[in-house]
């Protein structure tokens, strides 16, 4: 059953552990598009239309005319980072946008300026942070909730939302300390290694009821302490890893095939790209974080199970390869071996130039708004709905994820409908024909 949802509060606080590229494209591109100097290219929630009753009724508002979100300038922006400087000096060091653009807005951004960060070097090799928090785990987690409400009644924010966009830590599989809330405080009181800072901040947030977002590959809420915390405080909660450039192909592709059992037997994909992100990547112990959320892909679209002729000898490699000249303009490469009728070899082969930051920007800024929402409506816990924005769409233990992009759509437009208490569509379609 879904509940009516409260209305938007008129502003909502946009917390990001991970003031980065990712993080200072987001803060900078909702003040220029504020300001009108840019369109929310890539948002859903800003240009995304919704088709409401029947094909006939040619009803096709826009979400956010049906969905009660807050709109751009109502956002209020604040977050964490091992290092210092305002989103000015972030936006020069990502050199993802353009320096006249970054000028027009340089008091705001500078204006916006982040807490220390809780990190841990172990878990991020790489990075020599110069801003950090001192202390246990568990201090680290109470000084995160002391920003939260410090931030909150800075801006005379009623709600606020946190989405991960810190650097990728070293794979970990979860152990005894992560199964239980009572296991979870009792490591945070001894300063357990095992907790990490990503495992912090999104504690932290759901002890404040701050709804959660991890968009990065890093063990966080995904453990069973923090999922049951998250029902314990009535916080809805997603991830991971934004979904937006080589899997966002793949998880179009690969549909494609099997709706046309087409069989695959190889998909070498690789990316080369030059910003800290990829620097971070190139440490083998936090590439296998990345590795298992692009991989798992396609055997859940494909299902060799189910057809071993096509997919059952399916090769798969992923590499990301750290080449600083690129900086955040990434080139993700996939060549694709495909065999069709009577078993003849085809190819294809994609050449993605893409921005990285420019891709997932919006998708933090949609991500947001729709879990504030998700929360109004009284919902908790995995909001396996917003499936569409991951790589690695965590989910209920019973089921498997759904990787096909469209299915994610029809999935997330569905769940609008039914929050907003607007009948669901099926496509059965048979009603268009019934008095022919
Ligand atoms: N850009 C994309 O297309 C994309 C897609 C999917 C996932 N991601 C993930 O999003 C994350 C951010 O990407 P990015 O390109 O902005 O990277 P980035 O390196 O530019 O930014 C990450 C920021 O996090 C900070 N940081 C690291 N550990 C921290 C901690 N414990 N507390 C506070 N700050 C911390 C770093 O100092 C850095 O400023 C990465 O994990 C990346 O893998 C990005």
């Amino acid at each position: 059953m879904s509940t009516a949802p409260q209305p938007a509060a008129e502003n909502l606080g946009i917390l990001l552990p991970g003031m980065g590229a990712v993080g200072s494209t987001v803060i900078a591109g909702v003040l220029a598009i504020r300001a009108g100097l840019g369109q929310p290219i890539g948002s859903l929630t800003q240009m995304g239309r919704i088709r409401l009753g029947k094909r006939t009724e040619k009803r096709n508002p826009l979400i956010q005319d049906v969905v009660p979100l807050t709109s751009l300038d109502g956002l209020v922006f604040g977050g964490w980072d091992i290092f210092g400087g305002d989103m000015y000096d972030a936006c020069q060091t990502a050199k993802v946008l353009d320096g006249n653009l970054l000028d027009q807005i340089k008091d705001e951004l500078q204006a916006i300026k982040p807490f220390p960060g809780a990190f841990d070097p172990n878990f991020v090799k790489r990075l020599n942070g110069t801003f950090m928090k001192q202390g246990t785990r568990r201090e680290m987690a109470e000084e995160v909730r002391k920003d939260i409400q410090k931030f909150k009644a800075t801006h005379g924010l009623e709600r606020a939302v946190m989405v991960n966009c810190c650097s990728t830590e070293i794979y970990i599989e979860p152990s005894d300390v992560h199964m239980s809330v009572e296991s979870f405080e009792a490591g945070l009181d001894a300063d357990d290694k095992r907790i990490s800072p990503a495992m912090v901040y999104a504690y932290a947030a759901i002890k404040e009821g701050v709804a959660y977002a991890n968009g990065t590959p890093s063990l966080a809420a995904d453990i069973p302490a923090l999922e049951t915390l998250a029902h314990e405080y009535g916080v809805p909660t997603g991830g991971k890893d934004f979904k937006t450039g080589q899997t966002l192909m793949k998880t179009v592709l690969a549909p494609m095939f099997k709706a046309r059992m087409l069989g695959v037997k190889g998909w070498f994909s690789t990316n080369i790209l030059g910003n800290r992100d990829g620097e971070v990547l190139d440490e083998p112990e936090n590439f296998k974080s990345k590795e298992k959320t692009k991989l798992g892909v396609l055997d859940n679209i494909l299902q060799p199970e189910l057809h071993p002729e096509l997919y059952g000898d399916l090769y798969h490699k992923v590499r990301i390869n750290y080449y600083p000249p690129r900086g955040d303009d990434k080139e993700g490469w996939d060549n694709i071996d495909i065999v069709g009728w009577l078993g003849y070899p085809m190819q294809i082969k994609v050449d993605f130039l893409c921005r990285d930051s420019i891709l997932a920007a919006p998708i933090v800024l949609d991500l947001a708004l729709f879990l504030d929402f998700a929360s109004r409506c009284g919902k908790k816990g995995i909001q396996e709905w917003l499936s569409f924005y991951w790589k690695s769409p965590i989910t209920a233990p019973s089921v498997y994820p759904e990787h096909d992009l469209f299915v994610q759509l029809s999935k997330l437009k569905n769940n609008l409908r039914h929050m907003v208490g607007e009948d669901l569509i099926t496509h059965l379609g048979v009603e268009y024909y019934e008095d022919q």
